[in-house]
């Protein structure tokens, strides 16, 4: 089922290597030269030694180590006119398991970030109800709740690469994309309280910022696994991700998840709103558009190594890692190949599989100093495999944005270095 790992570092390696570090050869050991002499670093009293470190007192809410101040979301400032219609991006290639801290989790707004007071927030159900409702924060925290582990992915995820391999980095490539677990109230439970009319068949969520955000989600896909979340990660949500509630759209296009979410209306028919005529829809070859594109396609992506985290060690044993996502179910199967799609080889995939969650895939080799094309393709729990870039623009033509779940390439030079590219 999966590839082990070649080699175990003995702790001896470990002290030896410690003291100098040549990188290792391509044997599948790893390779240090004798200790010249005594390692400082060892041998003397560090400075960290010598002095009594913060008390408990000092650090009520812990941030990162002062060393991991590089670890940050990002934009591109030419994406967008400005940062308040904007987004940035996950830093990926910095995160391991599966799970995506709150402060790292990228960020897409229409009109920033709306600093809401929680007792002074109301959601209203009205519509084809029986009783229009409002509820308070309070109100929402009396009804039964559930934990799950979702991916959020912007529809426009790796969009500018639609044509050609542009951003170099990961983070600038796939990083609309986070994974937390979400506590909330199943959006079926104040539907029921509000009684839903028999012909209802649609519902459009509508956020409290100034975009005032609304999508058409049908009536079926409410009433089975959409969350209304007040938490995310145990911790109350953010305010960049919609404190104090958001709706949570399990395996469908980030947009629909709508954020500081205050109406939710039940109707009929779709509404055809901005969000779903002028933006996510799929303009084909021919000129007519693909719309209701809802369910984010099986993807995956190399993290490391990639351009923002090249190869620094040098030949030898190698530790190659990336996540997979489906929004129709969970990922079993990755293959990796590290010579441009000659050879592929399954994937050993740790963490936890959850339904309509990211998923973390390793590959441990041997490098031989040699130029690398890495590549990922992630299978789903549906049987659908995930497509070359080529395949994709056979059928969607090259007008696209949105929904662009093709297979990421990155070229590695002998000096480690990787870069964005496409090969035929
Ligand atoms: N909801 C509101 N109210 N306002 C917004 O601008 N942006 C949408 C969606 N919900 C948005 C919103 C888009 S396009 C995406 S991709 C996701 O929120 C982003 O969620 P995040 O900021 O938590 O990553
Ligand atoms: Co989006």
């Amino acid at each position: 089922m999966s590839d082990t790992p070649k080699f175990t570092p003995s702790r001896r390696q470990f002290l030896a290597g410690a003291a100098v570090a040549t990188g290792a050869a391509a044997t599948g050991k790893l390779v240090h030269a004798q200790a010249a002499g005594p390692d400082p670093l060892i041998t003397e009293l560090q400075p960290w030694q010598q002095y009594l470190g913060d008390g408990v007192d000092a650090r009520p809410y812990g941030m990162p180590s002062q060393y991991e101040a590089h670890v940050v979301r990002r934009n591109v400032s030419w994406l967008t006119a400005d940062s308040v219609s904007s987004v940035n991006f996950t830093p990926l290639h910095e995160l391991d398991g599966i799970i995506t801290p709150n402060g790292l989790c990228f960020e897409r707004h229409h009109a920033g970030i709306a600093e809401i007071p929680p007792g002074e927030h109301r959601l209203m159900i009205n519509g084809l109800v029986d009783n229009p409702l409002v509820f308070t924060m309070e109100d929402l925290m009396r009804f039964p709740r559930e934990n799950r582990v979702y991916f959020l992915e912007c529809a426009a995820n790796t969009g500018m690469e639609w044509r050609g391999a542009q951003l170099n980095g990961v983070q600038f490539t796939h990083g609309m994309i986070h994974n937390v677990v979400y506590t909330g109230v199943p959006l079926r439970l104040l539907l029921e309280e509000a009684g839903v009319r028999g012909n209802a068949a649609w519902i459009l969520p509508e956020g409290a910022d100034a975009s005032a955000m609304t999508r058409s989600i049908p009536l079926e896909k409410a009433m089975d696994d959409c969350l209304v979340a007040f938490k995310m990660n145990g911790e109350a949500l953010r305010p960049e991700q919609g404190y104090p509630v958001r709706l949570v759209v399990p395996g469908w296009e980030g947009n629909m998840w709508v954020k500081w979410l205050r109406r939710i209306e039940v109707g009929d028919q779709p509404w055809h709103h901005r969000e779903e005529t002028s933006k996510y829809t799929d303009l084909l070859e021919h000129g007519s558009a693909r719309r209701f594109t809802w369910e984010m396609d099986a993807k995956s992506v190399i993290t490391n190594p990639s351009p923002q985290a090249p190869i620094t060690h040098g030949p030898g044993p190698t530790v190659l890692t990336g996540v997979a996502w489906s929004g129709r179910g969970t990922i079993p199967r990755v293959d990796v190949t590290i010579d441009g799609g000659i050879t592929w080889h399954q994937a050993r995939m740790s963490g936890p599989s959850f339904d309509k969650s990211m998923h973390r895939f390793y590959y441990e080799f041997d490098w031989d100093g040699r130029p690398l094309l890495l590549q990922s393709r992630a299978h789903d729990s549906t049987g659908y495999v995930q497509p070359t870039k080529d395949q994709l623009r056979m059928v969607r033509g090259e007008n696209s944005i949105y929904h662009n779940n093709g297979i990421q390439t990155w070229a590695v030079n002998e000096n480690g270095e990787a870069e964005n590219v496409e090969i035929g």
